[in-house]
């Protein structure tokens, strides 16, 4: 099978990660496949934070528990000691197709580098808050940002899970 297409099926979401740390020029790597998105217009509406700070990671983990109503000492981001985050330009009208689209690219990429990943939601909540605008300003990022998904990245503790069955009628074929 095509070498692409076979990562697209292979890819599936993590939800146990070692804590060891993934090399910067594989996290790099990631970011960078990120860019190549498509976005409407070729705007490049969105922006990645690249988190390796256990600092900010555990700060932006504690957040999301809370957004999420989850129980004290729970973590959303499953150990996963890496998460890039994607935000979008919430000007543009294309901002949450194309930081979707980047969150897909960050995905494909870690699967085919051998690094697990999973998309972790309630960024949108989380830049929303007085929080998460201090934590964009500590960092130097400017302009109305919309939070779109953390990419939550890692080596795999165990084993990776299978793909669900497809639904039935997935595709409609008007030939
Ligand atoms: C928009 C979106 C938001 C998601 N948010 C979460 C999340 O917050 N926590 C989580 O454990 N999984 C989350 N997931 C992962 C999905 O549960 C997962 O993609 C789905 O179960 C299918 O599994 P697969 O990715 O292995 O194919 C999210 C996926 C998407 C596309």
């Amino acid at each position: 099978m095509n070498e692409v297409i076979e990562m697209m099926k292979t890819r599936r979401s993590i939800r146990k990660f070692k804590p060891d740390a993934l090399p910067d020029e594989i996290i790099e790597q990631i970011a960078e496949a990120g860019t190549y998105a498509a976005t409407g217009k070729n705007l490049q509406s969105p922006t990645i934070i690249a988190v390796t700070n256990k600092q900010l990671r555990d700060r932006i983990s504690e957040m999301n528990r809370k957004i999420g109503g989850w129980q004290e000492g729970f973590d959303p981001f499953y150990g996963a000691p890496a998460m890039l985050i994607v935000l979008a330009d919430k000007n543009v009208p294309t901002a949450v197709y194309d930081g979707s689209l980047v969150m897909g690219n960050l995905m494909l990429a870690a699967h085919s580098l051998g690094v697990g990943s999973i998309w972790i939601h309630r960024a949108k909540e989380e830049f929303e808050s007085e929080e998460g605008k201090a934590i964009l300003a500590e960092l130097g990022i400017t302009g109305d940002q919309v939070g779109i998904g953390h990419c939550a990245l890692g080596y795999i503790d165990g084993e990776e899970p299978k793909a669900a069955s497809r639904k039935e009628n997935w595709v409609y074929y008007a030939k």
